[in-house]
């Protein structure tokens, strides 16, 4: 697969019409490995090095929230030593990048189950997320162990518990209270979700969340993505109708 798309230079983007929240499917290391005779834990540690490129770059661009899809609740089924490798990234990645994320004004939050994450790793979790809380240059959260269903069912266990404790009636679930039990509460919803990788589906990434973003497919695999990329997605995205169920007013 070509590192960039063979497609024109993108339009010039419109910085009034960045998107406010982007989400990222960040697909293909296997086979950026397997296609250089490396192993798949090699394209995994090469995938570190566009995660960095995706935040700097939407940073840049004045997006305000990067969700990156890093750990999915099905990624369990790969071999455990490809676990164990993504597992390790995620606690070393946390310890080294620390300051740096500091620094650079970014706000890190891991979402998803972290029940099954190690002890040691979850404190680093908390470590950094205490330490990043009140950054605002970018909102990053790194869904790790995440799953969209996994996480409207807890969702709804979390309104259904309150019902049965009486400090909620049935007539109040509505889409609202229920957005407000995701792990996105109170964010804007991604108005445009970047899948690399060249698969087209969502893998169970932000189901509820992703009702209406913008899809864009990148043929790349995600260790070559760079900010060119990302500016192309975006002007792709600037240049959708976007009509929510509606019509286009003339
Ligand atoms: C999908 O490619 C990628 C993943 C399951 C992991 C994504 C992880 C990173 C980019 C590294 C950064 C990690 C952290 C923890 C910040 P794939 O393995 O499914 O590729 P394939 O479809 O070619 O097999």
């Amino acid at each position: 697969m070509a590192s960039r798309n063979s497609q024109p230079s993108p339009e010039p983007l419109d910085p009034l019409r960045v998107p406010a929240h982007v989400a990222i499917i960040m697909d293909g290391n296997g086979r950026w490995a397997r296609s250089r005779g490396l192993p798949r834990a090699a394209g995994h540690r090469a995938g570190v090095g566009a995660v960095r490129r995706a935040i700097e770059g939407c940073r840049d661009l004045g997006v305000r929230i990067l969700t990156l899809y890093a750990f999915s609740t099905e990624n369990w089924r790969r071999p455990s030593d490809e676990v164990g490798v993504l597992m390790g990234l995620l606690h070393e990645r946390l310890v080294a990048e620390a300051e740096e994320l500091q620094r650079s004004g970014i706000r890190v939050r891991i979402v998803g189950d972290l029940d099954a994450i190690a002890p040691e790793t979850r404190a680093q979790i908390e470590r950094v997320e205490a330490m990043t809380v009140d950054n605002q240059a970018l909102l990053l959260n790194v869904a790790f162990n995440y799953g969209g269903r996994a996480e409207i069912a807890r969702a709804v266990r979390t309104l259904a518990a309150r019902v049965r404790d009486g400090r909620f009636g049935v007539e109040q679930i509505s889409e609202q209270t229920l957005s407000e039990c995701l792990y996105t509460a109170g964010l804007p919803d991604p108005e445009l979700l970047i899948r690399t990788g060249g698969e087209r589906r969502l893998s169970n990434f932000l189901l509820w969340q992703a009702a209406y973003a913008e899809l864009v497919f990148l043929d790349l695999y995600w260790p070559d993505f760079d900010r060119h990329h990302l500016v192309a997605a975006v002007s792709e995205y600037q240049q959708r109708q976007r009509r929510f169920g509606g019509v286009t007013s003339a």
